[in-house]
């Protein structure tokens, strides 16, 4: 893999709408997968297998997962689509759809077997811990290690199904109860772990946006220490603070080149209070395209994107990009 392709991870369809109040119709998500599908984005994070009592928005994911799964929508590029999975319930209801639709999808994807027609597609669970107590017991009702040994079964699980499985370590620079006060090197042992139970990727969540420069920096050095990869990281910054493209630009440095971001700057994380949206897609391809990576991405469809689906749920739109390519 040359050193300038940068993987971007859009999550707008579950961490841009899973905060949203008002219920976002069925077609208007599905138009979104869609619409992001067609832009060259690799891996969409299309829902949620959480309990609906937790996460309302997200109660219709298996509709979602079912309609990818059936869907002849053939995307420039080889796609996977992730959806979030707490615990062995939620795999469970994603096996049942997987299982009804057994020849649409495949545990690996092709590259070279994209202009033949075929959907290309893969499925991705991934898990989501914390890394302070708070935070895990708002976000997931129980303790760290508790939600570690539950998702050593998910992962275990979606294994067997032929799954590739991402986790997420949350508030990995800053706790909305905790402060600043989140230790690095219990965000290297809790991946350490996840990444030995069969996690293929860490995605480490800036969730409040209070990460830094110096505090992005000093994380990775202490996950390099730990003896972490750098292929095996994807960075997740909220853009709170407006420091998303600062922190994106030392992992980079750092040889980070997994990013994930929100098409319109959609987001925020229901039990993250006055957090906002992950950094915007738009702004992410612009800054990549700046340095001479490659996102593989159309800025202007992205940006279209964005101004559709700000508008259809009555938001601004978050993308300084998008609207300076819009002229808006
Ligand atoms: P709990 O209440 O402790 O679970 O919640 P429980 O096992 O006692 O079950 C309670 C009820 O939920 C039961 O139903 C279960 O059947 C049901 P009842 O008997 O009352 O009718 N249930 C489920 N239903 C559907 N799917 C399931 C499921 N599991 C249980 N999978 C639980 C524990 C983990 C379920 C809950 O806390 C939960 O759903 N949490 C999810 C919270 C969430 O989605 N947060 C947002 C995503 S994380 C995020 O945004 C951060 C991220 O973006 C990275 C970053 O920015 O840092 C990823
Ligand atoms: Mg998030």
């Amino acid at each position: 893999v040359p050193n300038n392709k940068v993987k971007l991870v859009e999550v707008g369809p579950r961490d841009g709408l899973q905060n949203e109040k008002k219920a976002i119709p069925l077609a208007t998500k599905i138009e979104l997968i869609e619409r992001l599908a067609r832009t060259g984005v690799s891996t969409i994070e299309a829902g949620s297998f959480v309990s609906p009592k937790w996460v309302p928005q997200m109660a219709n994911s298996s509709d979602i997962l079912e309609h990818i799964l059936q869907s002849k929508l053939h995307a420039p590029v080889p796609m996977t689509y992730s959806f979030l999975s707490p615990n062995t319930r939620g795999l469970q209801n994603a096996a049942d759809i997987l299982r009804a639709n057994p020849r649409t999808f495949s545990t690996e994807l092709d590259p070279q077997n994209n202009s033949k027609g075929e959907p290309n597609t893969a499925v991705e669970i991934a898990v989501f811990a914390a890394a302070t107590e708070s935070f895990s017991q708002k976000n997931l009702n129980c303790d760290i290690q508790t939600s570690l040994e539950r998702f050593k079964a998910v992962i275990q699980d979606a294994k067997a199904l032929g799954l590739r499985v991402r986790a997420y370590v949350s508030v990995v620079l800053g706790c909305p109860f905790e402060g600043f006060d989140v230790d690095p090197h219990k965000v290297a042992g809790i991946s350490t772990e996840l990444l030995e139970a069969g996690a293929d990727e860490i995605s480490l969540g800036d969730t409040t946006g209070m990460g830094t420069a110096p505090r992005t920096s000093a994380l990775l050095r202490c996950m390099s220490a730990a003896g972490i990869r750098t292929e095996d990281i994807a960075m997740h910054f909220h853009d709170t603070y407006g420091q998303a493209l600062v922190n994106t630009a030392v992992s980079l440095e750092h040889g980070i080149r997994t990013f994930d971001s929100s098409v319109g700057g959609l987001g925020g994380c229901p039990y993250s209070p006055g957090a906002t949206g992950n950094v915007a897609t738009e702004n992410m391809v612009y800054f990549m395209e700046t340095l001479g990576m490659d996102t593989g991405i159309d800025l202007d469809a992205m940006s279209d994107i964005g101004h559709w689906i700000t508008a259809e749920l009555g938001k601004s739109n978050d993308s300084t990009v998008g609207k300076a390519v819009l002229g808006a």
